[in-house]
């Protein structure tokens, strides 16, 4: 069986800029706090008219260019999101459409923050069965639409951000380099701690006036018990992806977590003992963009050359569900 590689990646962000003194001034909260507990400085928000499908086509395209491939190269789109441009259908089409006239099929994943880690265990599984040759995925998002932006949802909206990262992957021409393996998890009892209630199919209408007023159509976030489990998880996953590889943290180049909260990261990199160029952050400029964070970090880490061929990489993550895993690649 071959495995899985990655030929290309790109990502793309609003051009409009929100710092943390915009939001002290719509809402009761500061840059100081701001930066003291999650280490974000400024995030990016789409403005109307601008979608999530419209930024995975410009990853998307990025990623296809640093492949040298074109549209018509894909055989299969797998598109992480926690927040399609609409309910039904999912994002993937509306990205198969944008990108040209092939009717090549598109599956969604619902795996919020862990979106894009679980995506590229479904693409890796299609590659090395060998049903599928080119598989882009990608993880899009915005979230600022579904954010309470005043003093009320102030421990959400200062996190969250729209944006998009994408990759293509395609089959090894060797057997040392490529996805070397996946560690997933998920626990459904957790998954009121971090959700958006409505709309819901269980509810008759799915949504109502008084839910609308009640805000339980914002993103609503326990916010210390997702901290709690997630600088205990996310090293315990990257840690079972490089045994599984025979590896351990040592041997890590760099790893790549997905960007929740700087301080959940620095907490993950002194629990795994690793150096400052072990790792890669970068919520500073664009917050939380959810299943986006690590293929826009991964593109810059690749563009920037500190990814280079033979590195030992791990991308983590940990979010809604609760969902988390890791995965292990020797670029
Ligand atoms: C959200 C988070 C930064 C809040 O930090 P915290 O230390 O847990 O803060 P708390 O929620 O206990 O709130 C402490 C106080 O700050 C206030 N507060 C919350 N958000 C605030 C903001 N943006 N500005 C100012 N004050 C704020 C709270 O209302 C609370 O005030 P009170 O003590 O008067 O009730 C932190 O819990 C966190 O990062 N959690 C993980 C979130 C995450 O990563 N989510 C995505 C996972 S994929």
């Amino acid at each position: 069986m071959p495995r899985t590689r990655f030929l290309g990646t790109g990502f793309a962000v609003p051009d409009r800029v929100v710092t943390n003194d915009d939001l002290s001034r719509v809402m009761d909260t500061s840059d100081e706090w701001i930066r003291t507990r999650t280490g974000i400085e400024e995030r990016r928000w789409a403005v109307e008219g601008e979608t999530g499908a419209g930024f995975a086509h410009q990853a998307t395209l990025r990623a296809l260019a640093a492949a040298g491939l074109g549209p018509g190269d894909l055989d299969l789109i797998v598109y992480a999101t926690s927040t399609p441009d609409h309910f039904a259908p999912g994002g993937g089409v509306y990205l198969q459409r944008l990108l040209g006239d092939r009717p090549i099929p598109s599956i969604d994943i619902r795996n919020q923050c862990s979106g894009f880690v679980y995506a590229l265990s479904v693409a890796d599984a299609f590659i090395r069965c060998g049903q599928f040759r080119h598989v882009l995925v990608v993880g899009a998002e915005i979230q600022s639409t579904g954010m309470d932006v005043s003093t009320r949802g102030r421990n959400t909206a200062v996190l969250f951000a729209d944006g998009a990262g994408a990759v293509v992957l395609g089959p090894s021409d060797d057997d040392a380099s490529g996805i070397l393996a996946f560690d997933l998890h998920g626990d459904g009892h957790y998954a009121e701690r971090l959700w958006v209630d409505a709309p819901g199919s269980m509810y008759h209408p799915r949504v109502s006036h008084e839910q609308l007023d009640a805000g339980r159509h914002f993103l609503d976030m326990d916010g210390k018990e997702v901290f709690r489990h997630a600088v205990v998880r996310m090293p315990e996953s990257v840690r079972a992806v490089l045994a599984a590889t025979g590896h351990d943290t040592g041997d890590l180049t760099l790893l790549i977590a997905h960007q929740a909260n700087l301080r959940i990261s620095e907490m993950m990199q002194k629990s795994l003992a690793l150096r400052d160029d072990q790792v890669y952050n970068n919520i500073m400029r664009y917050g939380n963009t959810t299943a986006a964070t690590i293929p826009i970090a991964l593109d810059e880490c690749v563009r920037a050359g500190r990814v280079r061929r033979g590195d030992l990489l791990a991308l983590t993550a940990f979010g809604s569900g609760f969902l988390w895993g890791s995965v292990a690649v020797r670029w």
